[in-house]
């Protein structure tokens, strides 16, 4: 895909080559990510960081990818803090917003709403989460992690077993991720999902077609014994019609040290879109396995950053001239790694 001065709104843009570019300048990004010096590159540059729905790492995270890289960002959270509210259109805002800014990072509650929006603007737009739809920049953080960890284990996305848990239906994270390990070979998923959250049809045949095996489970234990990989989600509540609907379905599938030691092969690792859900009814990834080496989920978060950097440079085409813009850092930096 052409990447410069264009919108990000789907894994279905990218193939496997795209993928691969945006992680070799991940890999440019650590140096700037871990305070060890700073560009300038994209100094003078404006970020509007427009959040129509809850977010912390989403919305932080773009924004400090766009500070990292020497530029400014704008924000709105909250359709109650923005002219939608009065009733103004996706359009409107868009040719609006986009007369101040380089480039948007936008999430809205609706699916689509960000590819409408995009239509109408006169700058790139990148898909922050459109509804249970899609969320195109977290696949790319979860793959980056999901590569570093398998690597870091001597083994590859190809031939990999992978563990989807929870709310595979309303999860765009999952629906974006699944585009995105469909671009790799011979992956078999254990999806493991109360019956009404199971996999959207499309997604899953799309699995199939491209010859990835699927094993179906209702219970954690049952299906997270010979994985690699297990990747737990939060219940989507603010999908459903009512939180009662919601609440019939938190604490069904539940991981936590003693289920992971009994069932797991050693060294199996875990992740987590984030947030996730830590009120006792729900709790479906318990802290008490805050310290197993294996969770990767700061990794993911911490690695979510130099994925953003590397989408941002690769739009605006400052890919291959940051280290012109180099300077030391002037404070000390006391950040351990995660
Ligand atoms: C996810 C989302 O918003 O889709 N969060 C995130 O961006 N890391 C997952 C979720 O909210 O459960």
């Amino acid at each position: 895909m052409e990447f410069l001065g264009n919108h990000i709104l789907s894994i279905d843009q990218f193939d496997k080559d795209d993928i691969v570019k945006v992680f070799l300048i991940a890999e440019k990004m650590i140096p700037y990510a871990n305070r060890e010096k700073k560009t300038r590159v994209l100094q003078g540059a404006i970020l509007s960081n427009m959040f129509f729905e809850a977010s912390t790492r989403t919305r932080i995270s773009f924004g400090s990818a766009f500070n990292l890289l020497g530029g400014e960002v704008r924000e709105t959270t909250g359709i109650e803090a923005s002219s939608l509210a009065k009733g103004e259109s996706l359009y409107d805002t868009a040719r609006v917003l986009s007369g101040y800014s380089d480039l948007i990072v936008m999430r809205h509650p609706e699916k689509n709403s960000v590819q409408e929006f995009s239509e109408a603007s006169r700058v790139p737009v990148i898909n922050a989460g459109d509804g249970e739809n899609e969320h195109p920049s977290q696949a790319l953080l979860d793959l980056f992690t999901i590569k570093l960890e398998l690597e870091s284990k001597g083994k590859s996305i190809d031939g990999s077993n992978i563990a989807l848990v929870g709310d595979l239906k309303f999860g765009r994270a999952v629906h974006s991720l699944c585009k995105a390990l469909n671009l790799f070979e011979n992956i078999s998923f254990n999806l493991i999902s109360p019956e009404q959250l199971k996999l959207p049809p499309e997604i899953r045949q799309d699995l199939v077609y491209n010859g990835m095996k699927i094993n179906e489970f209702n219970s954690i234990e049952s299906g997270i014994g010979d994985v690699d990989i297990i990747y737990v989600t939060r219940v989507q509540e603010e999908r459903f019609d009512s939180p009662k609907e919601a609440n019939k379905y938190k604490g069904l599938l539940k991981l936590n040290q003693n289920i992971y030691t009994e069932n797991c092969e050693p060294n199996t690792v875990i992740m987590h879109p984030l947030p996730r859900d830590s009120r006792p009814d729900a709790n479906e990834l318990d802290t008490d396995m805050n310290e197993n080496p294996n969770l990767a989920i700061y990794r993911q978060t911490d690695n979510g950053l130099l994925v953003r950097m590397a989408l941002i440079s690769l739009i605006l085409g400052v890919d291959q001239t940051l280290s012109d813009y180099d300077e030391d850092i002037s404070w000390v930096s006391s950040k351990k790694s995660n």
